[in-house]
C-alpha cells in the first residue's frame, strides 16, 4: 500500500509525527503544495523528510504539485484537465491526491490511502493505516473504498468536548444520505463519512474514478461510485458491477484531533461538498433547493448566486500512462 500525504503550509511537528505514524512497509508519498517564496516551507518539509529517511530507511517519494517537470509529464499523457492557466498542475487538495495516485501506481502498488497532514496524533495515523488494511481484507473484490469514521472529534475550549462529528460532515452527511433516500425510496443515515479525508481504495478503483477539485474530492468519489455502478445510471464499467464495488465505513478507536482553520475555511470546504452534491444527476430539484439553502444559511453563496460546478477531473484511466511513465523523469522528485 501507498500513503499519500497532501500537505499545504501544516506545522512541521505535526507533519513529522504523521510522517512517523505510517507503518514501517508502506510506500510514502509526499505531495506538497507549500509555500516556496518568503520562508521556503517545502525546504523545511525536505529536511525532516531526508532526516527521517536516513533514521528509519524508509521508502519515500516526495514531490512538489508545483514542479514543472510533474507538468511536464502530465502533459505529455495527454492529462491536461490537472493544470492550470499557467501550464502547472492546479492548486487543490484533490489534485494533490491524483498526483499522488498516479505516482502510487507507477511504483506498482495495489492500494493507495490518504492521511491529512495536519493529524495531532501519530498514533491514530498507524490506525488509520492499520484499518485500511482491514477493510480491503473484508472484500474480495477488487474494486474496494474504505473511509474512515472519526470515533470522536473532540473541540479544545477550556474544557475538551467529545464532539461525535465535525462542522462541515455533519451537514454533508445529511445531503448525501438524503440523496440516498429520494434514490431508493428508503430513508436512511448510512453514509457518516462523505468529507472523509482519511480513506483509502484499491489502484483499480482509485483510476476508474473522476475527481472533483479542490475539496470537493471525497463528496464527488461517493456521488461516481453511485452514478457509475449504483444501478440507476448505465454503467461503462461492467468488470467493477460485476465483481461489486465494495465501500466500508470503518470507526476509529481514536479520536480525530486535527488544526482547527476557522469558518472561512470551513464554509469554502462545504461549498465544495456541496456543490459536487448539487452538480450530480442523481440530485433531485427538492434536494437541490435544501443545499441552497443551506449554503445561503451559511453565507457560502449569496441568495439568487447559482452554484457553480465543480471542476470534474477525467479518471487517471484516461490518461496515456505509458507517456506519462516515459516522461516522468528524476527532476520531478526530491532525492535524498
Ligand atoms: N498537496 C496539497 N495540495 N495538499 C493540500 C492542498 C493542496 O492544494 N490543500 C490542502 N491540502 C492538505 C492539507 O495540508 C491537509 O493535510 C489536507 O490536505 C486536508 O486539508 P484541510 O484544510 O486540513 O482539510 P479539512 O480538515 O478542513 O477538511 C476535511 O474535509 C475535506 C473535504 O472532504 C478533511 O477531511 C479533508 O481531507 C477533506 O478533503
Amino acid at each position: 500500500m501507498a500513503i499519500v500525504v497532501p500537505i499545504k503550509n501544516d506545522k512541521i511537528k505535526l507533519f513529522e509525527g504523521v510522517l512517523s505514524g505510517i507503518p514501517h512497509d508502506c510506500l510514502i508519498i509526499v505531495v506538497s503544495n507549500s509555500r516556496r517564496t518568503l520562508t521556503d516551507r517545502y525546504i523545511m518539509e525536505m529536511d525532516v523528510v531526508k532526516q527521517f529517511r536516513k533514521l528509519t530507511e524508509r521508502e519515500i517519494i516526495m514531490t512538489h504539485q508545483k514542479d514543472e517537470a510533474l507538468a511536464k509529464a502530465f502533459r505529455k499523457a495527454g492529462y491536461t484537465a490537472i493544470l492550470d492557466d499557467t501550464d502547472l498542475v492546479r492548486s487543490g487538495k484533490a489534485e494533490g491526491m491524483i498526483v499522488g495516485i498516479a505516482l502510487a501506481k507507477l511504483c506498482g502498488k495495489t492500494y493507495v490511502g490518504f492521511v491529512d497532514a495536519d493529524n495531532y496524533m501519530p498514533g491514530a495515523i498507524w490506525e488509520y493505516v492499520k484499518d485500511y488494511g482491514a477493510g480491503f481484507l473484508l472484500s474480495n473484490s477488487p474494486y474496494i473504498m474504505v473511509r474512515l469514521a472519526w470515533k470522536y472529534k473532540p473541540k479544545w475550549t477550556e474544557e475538551p468536548y467529545f464532539k461525535k462529528t465535525g462542522r462541515i460532515s455533519e451537514r454533508a452527511n445529511v445531503y448525501m444520505n438524503l440523496l440516498i433516500s429520494k434514490n431508493t425510496g428508503f430513508e436512511t443515515k448510512i453514509v457518516r463519512t462523505t468529507c472523509a479525508g482519511d480513506h483509502a481504495m484499491t489502484l483499480k478503483l482509485a483510476e476508474c474514478l473522476p475527481f472533483a477539485s479542490g475539496f470537493a474530492a471525497e463528496t464527488q468519489e461517493l456521488l461516481a461510485i453511485f452514478e457509475m455502478f449504483g444501478g440507476i445510471l448505465p454503467t461503462t464499467i461492467r468488470e467493477a458491477v460485476q465483481h461489486g464495488v465494495d465501500i466500508f465505513q470503518i470507526e476509529t478507536a481514536n479520536p480525530h484531533i486535527h488544526e482547527e482553520r476557522g469558518d472561512e475555511h470551513v464554509t469554502e470546504v462545504l461549498l465544495h461538498s456541496l456543490s459536487a452534491l448539487y452538480h450530480s444527476p442523481l440530485c433531485s430539484d427538492e434536494i437541490k433547493r435544501e443545499i441552497h439553502k443551506e449554503l445561503i444559511a451559511s453565507r457560502a453563496v449569496k441568495p439568487k448566486e447559482p452554484l457553480s460546478k465543480p471542476e470534474i477531473i477525467p479518471p487517471i484511466a484516461e490518461m496515456n500512462f505509458k507517456q506519462f511513465q516515459k516522461a516522468i523523469s528524476i527532476e520531478a522528485f526530491t532525492t535524498f
